[in-house]
């Protein structure tokens, strides 16, 4: 299975390998498992908390799999590009990518313009440092999932016209997404947010992010010819019990890594979904 080849005159595996981002309970625990059993190659946990992410190693390893454990705090650059140099050093890049981390903070007693500032900050600008370090490693064929969620619909019926204009029209760019969570942000700050047309939720707001982030990523690398069949999709699990949900979700964490797990699976060269957002293993668009 291991085939050793000389890139850019460092020795490096050429084994399939895979990375799971904030993985160390809940869904994305869950998404490792699976991937264990049925990735070929060497599937990294990753966990902000070193012991954390050991203990669930180590949980994995009773079960009789295999995980390997790296530390990643999507918040903290330093942490990202350490994993990034690890990567390209041990791998040469990189074969699939799943942004799992995010927090739940709508019902904490903090202001609103705090909450928004933390949740967008992991949610959103988090995730997109962490692609924005890490896709570069991607190599033909990869496979990258974005943990969004369903929430992100309802947030975009309650979104004025002019808003859902922006976040549907299909020529967004990154800029044009990072300007409107800015002026989410923004609106959040100056306690104007309904205002100006935007719902009072800061993690739903933060899911249309990594949703439209995805789409536009997608896009991108639709059109790469360089790295052929890179595919990005977001997903929502959904409501699963974990301890965002605060346990109230219905389906078990396996139940909730189905659909991640599709996407990150996807075989080669498939048609569909690309760039797309999935729940239920179905396309889902902006209504
Ligand atoms: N549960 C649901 O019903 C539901 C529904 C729709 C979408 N989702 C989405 O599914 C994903 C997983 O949610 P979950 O329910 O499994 O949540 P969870 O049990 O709260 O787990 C979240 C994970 O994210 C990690 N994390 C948070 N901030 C991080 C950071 N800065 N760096 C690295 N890791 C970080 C947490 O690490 P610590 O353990 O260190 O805190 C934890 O491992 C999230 O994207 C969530 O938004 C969940």
């Amino acid at each position: 299975m291991y085939k050793i080849e000389v890139r850019g005159g460092i020795l490096t595996s050429a084994r399939a390998r895979v990375c799971v981002i904030g993985s160390n309970k809940g869904i994305g625990f869950a998404i490792v498992r699976g991937l264990c059993k049925s990735f070929n190659g060497d599937v990294y946990l990753t966990a902000r908390n070193e012991g954390l992410g050991k203990k669930a190693v180590e949980d994995l390893k009773k079960e009789g799999l295999n995980p390997l454990f790296h530390q990643l705090d999507i918040s903290d650059s330093t942490s990202i590009q350490n994993l990034k140099a690890f990567l390209q050093k041990q791998y040469g890049g990189l074969d699939v990518l799943v942004n799992n981390a995010a927090i739940y903070q709508d019902e904490t007693p903090a202001p609103f313009a705090e909450k928004v500032e933390v949740t967008l900050k992991v949610n959103f600008w988090d995730t997109l440092a962490v692609c924005e370090a890490l896709h570069p490693l991607l190599r033909p064929h990869s496979r990258v999932v974005n943990v969004s969620s369903l929430l992100s619909a309802m947030a975009f019926g309650r979104c004025s016209d002019a808003i859902k204009a922006k976040i549907s029209n299909p020529n967004i760019t990154m800029d044009q997404l990072k300007e409107l969570m800015r002026e989410f942000e923004a609106a959040a700050k100056s306690d104007t947010v309904e205002e100006k047309g935007w719902p009072k939720w800061a993690y739903h707001v933060s899911k249309i992010g990594v949703r439209v982030m995805s789409y536009i990523q997608g896009k991108a690398f639709a059109h790469d010819s360089s790295r052929p069949d890179i595919i990005v999709n977001s997903c929502c699990p959904g409501y699963v019990d974990t301890d965002m949900s605060n346990h109230k979700g219905t389906k078990t964490i396996d139940e909730g890594a189905v659909t991640p797990l599709y996407l990150a699976l996807l075989p080669p060269n498939v048609e569909s979904p690309k760039g797309e957002f999935v729940s239920e293993k179905v396309v889902e668009h902006w209504k």
